[in-house]
């Protein structure tokens, strides 16, 4: 039996009421809380966002991976039912090292984002076939990780990606989609990935859905835009049926942030993600989790 069968067995009210963590290097994150929030509105989320070491998709995945580790180490803390990885670079790079670290289950947003591309691709590929595109981090493009659970899911349907350095720190920094410098940044990254009519094209940073209009019209109707928030937001839901955890009621469990860094700019910022304000974040320094060893089991 796996250690994530293990905590599916635990059935008790105190199990169900547990908070669900969800984890990003930053802002990026809130849209998959957004989903989580539309989906299951009972639930308790709690927050985490490295804003102090953002970001992560230019660093080695050595890097993200002790990054990560102890951003996990201080979620578990709140003794979370279920942790959300909620960064793609993370889920691309570390996924498997931190879930062998953990017994709670730790969904991330990567294969849920590939099953939703395939889908919509094998209805097109009726008309001769076709590539998925994707856009995203550059450390989750060097990863291969979608390509390789694309490739799982379908042998013969091809992914082209490509990384897209400066949307990120366009995001955060609240630049609306609609200025000349995101529309130039995006048609230079996307005019090569439009040029081969991807049926689906996967938004592959958490971030993304945040300049998602601009992408569509860029690429035109005939491209689907998966975004991977809504797809993780349901397997998430599943997932707690399935291990009947999900929170027995309520109308809004609520939504407590924590940042390593910049906690007004990122209040600020939040409602575009959220579609809400958020109470003020939570700050939390990122040299005590440096500081602390990080214990391997
Ligand atoms: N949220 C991260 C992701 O989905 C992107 C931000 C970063 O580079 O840290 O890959």
């Amino acid at each position: 039996m796996t250690m994530a069968m293990d905590a599916a067995t635990q059935t008790t009210d105190d199990s169900a009421v547990a908070p669900i963590a969800v984890f990003d290097s930053g802002l990026g994150g809130l849209t998959v809380v957004r989903a989580l929030q539309q989906r299951l509105p009972a639930e308790k989320l709690v927050y985490f966002g490295d804003t102090a070491r953002l970001p992560y998709g230019t660093k080695s995945p050595r890097t993200v991976l002790q990054f990560a580790r102890q951003c996990l180490r201080f979620l578990m803390q709140i003794n979370p039912k279920l942790l959300v990885v909620a960064c793609n670079t993370v889920s691309a790079t570390a996924l498997e090292s931190l879930r062998a670290e953990y017994s709670i289950p730790i969904i991330g947003v990567l294969t849920p984002g590939a099953t939703a591309a395939v889908r919509v691709t094998r209805a097109a590929q009726a008309n001769g076939p076709c590539v998925i595109g994707l856009i995203a981090t550059e450390a989750t493009i060097a990863s291969n990780a979608y390509s390789l659970a694309v490739a799982r899911l379908d042998g013969n349907i091809h992914l082209v990606g490509r990384a897209c350095p400066l949307l990120v720190p366009l995001i955060e920094e609240g630049r609306s989609p609609d200025s000349a410098i995101v529309q130039a940044v995006l048609a230079d990254y996307l005019e090569p990935i439009k040029s081969l009519h991807p049926p689906a094209l996967i938004l592959g940073c958490t971030h993304y859905p945040i300049f998602a209009r601009a992408i569509q019209r860029f690429m035109g109707e005939a491209t689907t835009l998966i975004d991977s928030a809504d797809q993780t937001a349901l397997v998430v839901s599943r997932r707690l049926a399935t291990m009947r955890l999900l929170h027995p009621g309520g109308d809004d469990g609520g939504l407590t942030c924590y940042v390593t860094d910049q906690g007004l700019r990122f209040e600020s910022l939040a409602g575009r993600f959220l579609g809400r304000p958020i109470a003020p974040p939570v700050g939390v320094d990122p040299e005590v989790l440096e500081s602390a060893p990080v214990e391997r089991p």
